[in-house]
């Protein structure tokens, strides 16, 4: 079902944790499952030095987003938005379809921290779009315990 480097990226994934002294962190909810992802990023003179990701996520989500903050390390701002999900499923071999969604996390909290950061500096980042929202409310639409969100 999964790609190696998808059960890689999910057994062993880059970038977990925080930035104390982020320049932007972004928090998204996944409309779709409820599930949450949290990205900081530190950016120096433009240049994406850093980035760091935590989430309440299924395995998809756990190696989307440890690939895209591999992906977005050592880009400009502007390189760093042409980053999508199916970029970064791209980079992950394919994920399968019924998972594409759960890409769309590392994608959105991506976009946000950079929001947050734009916002933090006073500056507009050409493209970028003002998050709908932080985290959004969901239904569950499966029990608690029922396996959804796991790998
Ligand atoms: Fe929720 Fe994958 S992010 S099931």
């Amino acid at each position: 079902m999964y790609s190696e480097k998808v059960m890689d990226h999910f057994m062993n994934p880059r970038n977990v944790g925080e930035i104390e002294d982020a320049s932007g962190v972004g928090t998204v909810g996944n409309a779709k499952c409820g599930d949450i992802m949290k990205v900081y990023l530190k950016i120096d003179e433009g240049i994406i030095t850093d980035a760091k990701f935590k989430t309440f996520g299924c395995g998809a989500a756990v190696a989307t987003s440890s690939m895209a903050t591999e992906l977005v390390i050592g880009k400009t701002i502007e390189e760093a938005l042409k980053i999508t999900n199916r970029s970064v499923a791209e980079a992950l071999d394919g994920l399968p379809p019924v998972k594409m969604h759960c890409s769309l996390l590392a994608e959105e909290s991506l976009h946000a921290a950079l929001w947050d950061y734009a916002k933090k500096n006073n500056i507009t980042i050409e493209g970028l779009e003002e998050p709908v929202a932080d985290v959004h409310e969901h239904d569950h639409d499966h029990e608690e315990g029922s396996g959804c969100c796991n790998a």
